[in-house]
Parts: C-alpha cells; sequence; structure tokens
C-alpha cells in the first residue's frame, strides 16, 4: 500500500510507531534526525511522513521546508508536546497537513493513518485515468457490486460474449473498458459502435467495412470496425437498436469468428472479443419480434448486471468522495469534504441518472463552492421526500438556491440557456425559477 516515514530521536516511539505501521500493511521507515530523514527520502517514495519538532540536529519546521523540495506530496503530520501548540500551528503554515500532541493512545495514531491512507487512495484513483481502468480499481465494495467484479474478473479470463444491462448512467461502458484492459492476453484496441446513431445501411459499412464497387461511389475498399478491432474488443453499444437485418450477420461473426465485407466475396476471420451493452429489456424486444433469441443468448454468455446507484448504499460516499478529489485538484479548490447534510441528502437522492448524475452534480458545486465544506445545496432542492424536521430549513435552502442561480448567470454573463445547462435544469424551469425570485 504506502510507505510511511517516522522521524523522531525517541527510538522506543519509533518503533512502536512502525509496528503499527506495517500491522496496517505499509511499508515503514524510521530516521532519527534531519539529515537521516533527508537522505531516505532523497531515495525512496514516501507517501506519508511523522514528524517531531525537536530533532537533535534541527527543528521539525525547517525540515518541512527541506522535505518540500525533494518530495512535494506527501502528507507531513507533525508529533508535538504538550506546550508546543504553537509550533504546531507554525508547523501547519510550513505545510504540514495535521499533528497529535505526544503522549498520545497508539489507537490515536491508527485512526490518523487509516484516515490519511484512505483520502491518499482516493487521490491516486481520481488520478488513474479511465483508460486504464481495471476490474480491481473500479470503485464499489458494496454486496450489489461484488458478482459484478467477479464477472469482470471471469471475462477478462475467457473469451465468451459479455452482455452489460443496467439504467443509464451506471457503468456500462466503463464495465466494458475494464474486461478490455483485463485481459492481458489481447493486444488489440477498444472499438465503441453506438448501434443507437448510425442508420441501417450506414452501420452495416461502419461494423463490416465495404469493398471496392459495392455501391457507385466506393472507390476504394474501406475496413470495418470489426476488423480494426481484431485482436482486441468490440463494445457494441444500445445493442437493442441493432437493426434486426443485421443480426444475423452479428450471429454468425460470435459463432464462426467470421464475416464479410459489404459487396465482399470472400469470408474474413478476426479474432474480436465482443461486449454489448444495453438498458433496454432485451426481452421485450424479443417478444415484439425485434431481437433475435438466437443471438441474444449468445451475447448473454456471461451477463452483467449493474445495480443503480440508489441501491448501493455507501458506495455513494465513496464514488461522491472520489469525484470530489478528481474536481478539486482539477479545480484546485481547498475543499475539505461534504457537510453531514449532504452527505444525508446524498443517501436518499433517488439517482435516475446514477453515477453520470452524480458526477456532473459533484462538478457543478465543486466549481462554485465558495466553502470548505460542500453543501449540495442544488441537490437538496430537488429530493422528493423532505423529512418532518428538516422542513424548517427549507427557507434558507430557497434563499441558497436563489443565490446559487444568480451566481450561476453571473459567470455565465447572463447567457440563460448555458446556464440552465449548468444547472442541470430546462430552460422553461431556469424561467420558472427566475419569476419566482424576482
Ligand atoms: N465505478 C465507477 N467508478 C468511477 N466512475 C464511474 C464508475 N462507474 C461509472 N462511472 C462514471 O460514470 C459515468 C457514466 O458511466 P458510463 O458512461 O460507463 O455509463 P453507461 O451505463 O454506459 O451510461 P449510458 O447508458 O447512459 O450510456 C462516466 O463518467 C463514468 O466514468
Ligand atoms: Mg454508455
Amino acid at each position: 500500500m504506502g510507505a510511511v516515514l517516522i522521524i523522531d530521536d525517541m527510538e522506543d516511539l519509533r518503533f512502536s510507531l512502525a509496528k503499527v505501521v506495517k500491522k496496517e500493511g505499509h511499508t515503514a521507515f524510521t530516521a532519527a534526525s534531519g539529515s537521516e530523514a533527508i537522505e531516505l527520502i532523497n531515495a525512496s517514495i514516501i507517501d506519508v511522513i511523522y514528524l517531531d519538532i525537536g530533532l537533535p540536529d534541527t527543528n521539525g519546521i525547517d525540515l518541512i521546508g527541506r522535505i518540500r523540495k525533494i518530495n512535494t506530496d506527501a502528507d507531513i503530520i507533525m508529533l508535538t508536546g504538550i506546550n508546543e501548540a504553537k509550533t504546531a500551528i507554525d508547523s501547519l503554515r510550513a505545510g504540514a497537513i495535521d499533528y497529535i500532541v505526544k503522549p498520545f493512545e497508539l489507537l490515536e495514531f491508527k485512526t490518523t493513518l487509516r484516515r490519511i491512507m484512505q483520502s491518499k487512495l482516493m487521490e491516486k484513483q481520481a488520478l488513474i485515468s479511465q483508460q486504464d481502468l481495471s476490474p480491481d480499481n473500479l470503485i464499489g465494495t458494496c454486496e450489489k457490486m461484488k458478482p459484478v467484479k467477479e464477472a469482470i474478473k471471469t471475462a477478462s479470463e475467457v473469451d465468451a460474449a459479455v452482455l452489460i444491462t443496467g439504467e443509464t448512467g451506471t457503468g456500462k461502458e466503463l464495465v466494458a473498458r475494464a474486461i478490455h484492459n483485463g485481459c492481458k492476453q489481447k493486444s488489440g484496441v477498444f472499438v465503441k459502435v453506438d448501434c443507437g446513431t448510425l442508420s441501417e445501411n450506414l452501420i452495416e459499412s461502419e461494423l463490416f467495412g465495404y469493398d471496392k464497387g459495392a455501391f457507385t461511389d466506393a472507390r476504394s475498399d474501406k475496413k470495418g470496425l470489426v476488423e480494426m478491432a481484431n485482436g482486441g474488443t468490440l463494445f457494441l453499444d444500445e445493442i437493442g437498436n441493432l437493426p434486426i437485418s443485421l443480426q444475423p450477420k452479428l450471429l454468425r461473426l460470435i459463432e464462426e469468428s467470421t464475416f464479410r465485407k459489404v459487396g465482399g466475396l470472400k469470408d474474413i476471420t478476426v479474432d474480436v472479443r465482443i461486449i454489448a451493452a444495453t438498458n433496454a429489456n432485451i426481452e421485450e424486444e424479443i417478444n415484439k419480434g425485434q431481437f433475435r433469441e438466437d443471438l441474444y443468448y449468445r451475447l448473454n454468455v456471461i451477463p452483467i448486471s449493474l445495480p443503480p446507484l440508489r441501491e448501493r448504499g455507501e458506495d455513494i460516499l465513496l464514488l461522491a468522495t472520489y469525484f470530489l478529489h478528481l474536481f478539486k485538484k482539477e479545480l484546485r479548490k481547498p475543499i475539505q469534504g461534504f457537510s453531514s447534510a449532504a452527505t444525508e441528502t446524498m443517501l436518499k437522492h433517488d439517482w435516475s441518472g446514477n453515477i453520470r448524475e452524480l458526477r456532473n452534480l459533484i462538478e457543478r458545486e465543486v466549481i462554485f463552492c465558495r466553502n470548505e465544506w460542500l453543501g449540495l445545496d442544488s441537490l437538496q432542492h430537488h429530493i422528493s421526500h423532505v423529512s418532518l424536521n428538516s422542513q424548517q430549513e427549507l427557507v434558507p435552502l430557497k434563499e441558497m438556491e436563489k443565490r446559487y442561480i444568480q451566481k450561476v448567470l453571473k459567470y455565465t454573463g447572463n447567457n440563460k440557456s448555458m446556464a440552465a445547462r449548468i444547472l442541470g435544469i430546462s430552460r422553461t424551469t431556469l424561467r420558472d425559477k427566475l419569476g419566482e425570485i424576482e
């Protein structure tokens, strides 16, 4: 996990803190003096530093400055004596993030360590680009995500077709990419095809390509997406919209790994992994005769059904914290976390837009946040079941909303369409709300 450096001249303390660090699963380094510490920091990647204020060869505060020149990322926590409160504050100014007053219980030490490591982990995850996602760092630990993670692992190991279902914004594409990235033996690319947006004619030539002469204006051959995905993954998004006329061609691709280009005379063999996704009810489409049952079974070898966000309990907060870290870093805002009201509201909200809704909301809120704690005021207004004891808060909430809207309008130079987009409401709703304000 992480690497922790303990700098203190008391050998007993170094020893017992290092023991806790190791027990928590991290690597422990120790140093008895400033010079020893600098040597270690030069030589290793350190995530967290516990630093004693009074060292034999230097004082902790000066040392912070020297550490920062070498390592700008590590979180520094001061170990201070009971009479050093003033120095503790100076050290915060110098760049430490927290302090513990000696003598302290090992439990207190362990708690701060856990909290810091948790937030480091979130930051790291925030830095992992979506392209690099693997099943292990998909965010979510709730019960309902366990079978999902299992299925992603299985899918990465075997070459069978995968069908991912779930409401809009639940992460279907992300899961498809995670499967692709988890596939060690594949070297090819991830090719996404949106079956919902291309016209019937276009989708056939886009998918399978065409041979010269297939159309009057086809002057040369064209490679299709299937061929481009050779050795990799073909992700068929909104598979429910794949025209019925094309379904036999896809079925053949899955069963025999071969296809023909539009106007082509010979079979082409490819090695592609097929992942399909849909938020429609395919069984219904089958009953209506719009989707072939045999294709459905061929696609559904490894089914993955993503739970809606509202059913993911604490994961909501985990994801929220992840997005908060992501955007506060990007937008350089000194936000500490969510207010307790925001946390409560997030757990109650119905999240019809799922993770995408959560992500957009937090991005928007971070942009406009002027406080240390993110309040998610716009969400509080939308929530439908307001409990009785929070009804008194409704008045200031209206006031907050008013200020929020005015802020957004100012930010957009009074451009109402853009403001409505940022606020996540329609222009009509915005007009109504403006009417209320005036
Ligand atoms: N477990 C997760 N961890 C972090 N971010 C996630 C996770 N799941 C989804 N997201 C983010 O949520 C957003 C929506 O995800 P995605 O596009 O994969 O959803 P979808 O199910 O394909 O939606 P749609 O049905 O609307 O196409 C993306 O920004 C994605 O990065
Ligand atoms: Mg999608």
